[in-house]
């Protein structure tokens, strides 16, 4: 026998005034550092980067400003902007290796998994993959924000048995991701939402992948590892592929008719959550989506069809949320339940909405990488042991 050790040996867990075991499951409220790019008012629904307000960016900028905002703290001027939008578009191409690659990748894994095994190669092949200056990883950010909206159009067309379309420098980064999944160039509108999209999903504080990436380089590793393990950490139904599972979600309830049975049988009775649903932060409606389901419904009324049964699907779940979720127990629909109507609405098949959020939120990774090793400090919790120590060894010719 051995034995238990007793919470005083373990000071470090105990509170300070109480003297209890306190365990910070899920790491609730904990701040690991100080920062200045993305504040969340959770109770207010409130959303801001480097100070602007969500609301603000999504009607006012565009993606390319947004990630200059978000990677230097400040809007920048045209001038800064035009070079800038023209850096992106230099980088957009991937290397011949990358392209043989997606062609050898299996054609039924997840899109998640492509993107991790592709970025990581990417990082094989980058000369600098090591230098962790700010200058640095600032290039390694664009060279890879530019290049992933390429590397999934390009899998898409490729696991489709379709030519691959090659990046326009004419258009900007939203439409051009559009225009190499579909061979087109897109309506306005529908580039528009790309646009705003990948500006609602750039960015959201100590979030789980961001939290993955910070930790990784916070042990000095490079940063191809960092975002890596990032989008290892988005590609859980609980974060990021919740935008698929929504979608998943809404095919399984069928019509906007049976989403009172739906619920009843699932949700009610604690079979399943809600996919899109609930937050470790917002306690209220989070502002993203509000936009997104703007409009996926001026999608519906627009597109019709599927979309719009998707959208009825979507609003009749959302009024059982709304009532039975969040005005009692704070769990309010998330951007992931409206954000894959939109794509939809785009032509994207569902398995990529995840990918394309990472896309978008590498950017806020890797601003979460540089603020944090510019300060660096190793970051190493603690566990409460509850096990037995001094056991006895017994030889297993004994056991
Ligand atoms: N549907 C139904 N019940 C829910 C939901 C939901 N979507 N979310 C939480 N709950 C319930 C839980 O069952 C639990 O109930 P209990 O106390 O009776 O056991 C309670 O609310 C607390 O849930 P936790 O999992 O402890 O909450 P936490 O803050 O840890 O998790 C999370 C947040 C993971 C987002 C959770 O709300 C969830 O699973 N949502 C569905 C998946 C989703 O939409 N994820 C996307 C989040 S946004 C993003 O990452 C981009």
């Amino acid at each position: 026998m051995g034995r238990k050790i007793s919470p005083e040996e373990q000071s470090w867990c105990l509170d300070k005034v109480t003297g209890k075991v306190v365990i910070s499951k899920g790491l609730e409220n904990i701040c690991i550092d100080k920062s200045t790019i993305c504040y969340i008012d959770g109770f207010h629904s409130k959303l801001y980067y480097r100070g602007y307000s969500i609301e603000d960016l999504a009607k006012n900028s565009t993606y390319e400003e947004t990630v200059y905002l978000i990677l230097y703290g400040k809007l920048p001027t045209r001038r800064e902007l035009n070079d800038f939008s023209g850096w992106m578009r230099e980088e957009r191409d991937i290397p011949r290796e990358v392209i043989e690659l997606l062609a050898k990748i299996p054609r039924d894994i997840e899109p998640m998994e492509m993107l991790r095994t592709a970025v990581s190669y990417l990082g094989n092949l980058d000369p600098g993959r090591h230098d962790m200056s700010l200058e640095g990883v600032i290039r390694k950010t664009i060279r890879l924000i530019s290049k992933m909206p390429t590397i999934i159009a390009y899998w898409y067309r490729i696991r489709d048995g379709k030519e691959i379309v090659c990046p326009d420098p004419r258009l900007n980064h939203a439409e051009n991701f559009l225009y190499m999944m579909h061979g087109g160039k897109p309506e306005q509108i529908l580039a528009r939402a790309m646009d705003v999209s990948f500006i609602l999903y750039a960015e959201h504080e100590m979030n789980a992948s961001a939290f993955t990436a910070v930790v990784i380089a916070s042990t000095l590793s490079d940063y191809y590892s960092a975002i890596v393990g990032a989008i290892g950490a988005l590609r859980g139904p609980l974060h990021g592929y919740a935008n698929v599972e929504a979608m998943k979600q809404f095919d399984e309830i069928g019509s906007p008719e049976n989403v009172d049975k739906w619920y009843r049988e699932y949700i009610l009775t604690g079979r399943k959550r809600v996919m899109g649903a609930g937050h470790r932060v917002y306690k209220t409606y989070d502002p993203r989506a509000k936009i997104f389901r703007e409009y996926a419904r001026e999608f519906a009324e627009r597109y019709g069809g599927k979309v719009k049964t998707y959208y009825q699907i979507a609003d009749r779940l959302e009024e059982y949320v709304m009532k039975q979720l969040c005005e009692t127990r704070n769990i309010c629909t998330n951007c992931d339940f409206w954000s894959g109507i939109v794509y939809y609405a785009m032509g994207i098949p569902v398995d990529l909405y995840c990918a394309v959020f990472a896309a978008a939120r590498t950017v806020g990774w890797s601003a979460h990488v540089i603020e944090y090793v510019t300060e660096n400090r190793i970051l190493r919790p603690r566990l409460y042991y509850d096990g037995e120590i001094d056991r006895e060894y017994i030889p297993i010719e004994n056991r």
